[in-house]
């Protein structure tokens, strides 16, 4: 159990009630409030890859003095993208588009990470310049069931290629400090480039990037040490699904990959790893699973982040049980923007409504989920 939660203990012996979500905590310098972090959530409003105006509103409205936010995936480069409407890091313009709203988020006194994101295979010719295959570890297609011609064949990196991408990845890491953001969190999970490096299922190298464990968790640790020399280990997080196999990216050995990531990160020194509970085997959906992601928290010494069908109680509960120091939910988090304020109170919350999720509209199934009233 972590210090501020036995004090919070110490307190419930007295009488007062705790709720483990609300006890502060200390990650690396930055002193959070509570413990229910957002989890980045890509909304599909950043036209032209641009970040739009009214995401700060959507930010500021799920930020808490104290509290921690995770961006939406933003792309590193002009290969980087896979969906409409996502937004980039990777020029000037759209450096300047996060400005405000990382200026909204840290005007009520909310800490914000930029999620740094390259697709990999998850695109197609339509977002790649000039129409050329997106990029990957392999040459193998992605194959989604009823989508065959939606992913064509990627190209595979050389090596030299690959140092590129760590490049841009860096490049992307200054623009986000640059912005305002208070640090990255690069994106390891969901079956993207770095995590199409990592798992056996895709990543059918035969050089050094590919084969054994070690390599093929080279190039992700190759960027997350890039970033961290740029812009100092303790403003980088990294986020790791080992156990999903989303968009084809399975691993045959997850709990070894898992570990060894989590070891090698905590050798680079960095503030967090946020890693996906092996029940979510779909994106949305919750399975049983006696899998557990304590060796990964033991293996790694920084702040432990988990997500992944969180609700108030079980939150609660794996604090308690010290699996991991924060607790990150996304649809929950999309529907309440005041999320903290209803686990505090117990209160009822708003459902989320997934036919909005990915939609372009400015306000409608994105600022419009309603507050508590009178609960302020
Ligand atoms: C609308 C939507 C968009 C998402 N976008 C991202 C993303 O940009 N980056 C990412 O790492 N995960 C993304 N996820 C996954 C969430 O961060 C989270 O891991 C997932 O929703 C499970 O957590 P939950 O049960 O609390 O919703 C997204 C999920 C949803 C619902």
């Amino acid at each position: 159990m972590t210090k501020a939660v036995e004090e919070e203990k110490k307190k419930m012996m007295e009488g007062e009630e705790v709720i483990p979500l609300l006890t502060p905590y200390n990650m690396g310098k930055f002193n959070l409030s509570h413990r229910i972090v957002l989890a980045p959530l890509t909304r599909t409003r950043s036209y032209n890859f641009v970040a739009q105006p009214h995401a700060a509103l959507y930010y500021s409205q799920r930020t808490t003095n104290g509290g921690f936010l995770i961006g939406e995936a933003s792309g590193i480069s002009d290969t980087a993208q896979g969906y409409p409407n996502t937004p980039g890091i990777w020029i000037k313009e759209q450096v300047e588009a996060w400005k405000p709203i990382v200026e909204a988020v840290h005007k009520k006194g909310g800490i914000f990470f930029c999620q740094l994101w390259h697709a990999g295979r998850v695109s197609n010719y339509g977002y790649q310049p000039n129409g050329q295959p997106p990029i990957s570890s392999t040459d193998k297609a992605l194959e989604k069931e009823g989508s065959s011609s939606k992913y064509p064949p990627p190209r595979r990196l050389t090596p030299d290629e690959i140092s590129d991408v760590v490049n841009d990845f860096k490049m992307a890491a200054n623009n986000a400090i640059e912005a305002g953001f208070d640090g990255v969190e690069i994106h390891g999970a969901n079956g993207y480039l770095l995590d199409q490096f990592l798992k056996d299922k895709v990543n059918d190298r035969e050089d050094a990037y590919g084969g054994t464990i070690e390599n093929r968790c080279r190039f992700p640790l190759e960027v997350v040490k890039a970033v961290a020399d740029e812009i100092g280990a303790e403003k980088v997080g990294v986020r790791l699904s080992p156990f999903a196999d989303y968009c084809g990216c399975g691993d045959s050995n997850p709990q070894a990959l898992g570990i060894y990531m989590a070891k090698s990160l905590s050798q680079l020194g960095i503030l967090y790893c946020h890693v996906i509970e092996p029940r979510m085997q779909t994106m949305f959906d919750k399975d049983e699973t006696n899998v557990s992601l304590m060796p990964m928290r033991k293996a790694f010494d920084g702040t432990f982040i988990v997500a992944g069908g969180y609700d108030r109680s079980d939150g609660n509960n794996v604090l308690e049980n010290d699996g991991a120091d924060l607790v990150a939910y996304g649809r929950l988090f999309l529907a309440n923007p005041d999320l903290p304020r209803r686990f505090e109170l117990d209160a009822e919350l708003n459902k989320a409504d997934k036919s909005t999720f990915y939609t372009s509209d400015p306000v409608v199934g994105y600022t419009d989920y309603p507050f508590l009233e009178n609960a302020s």
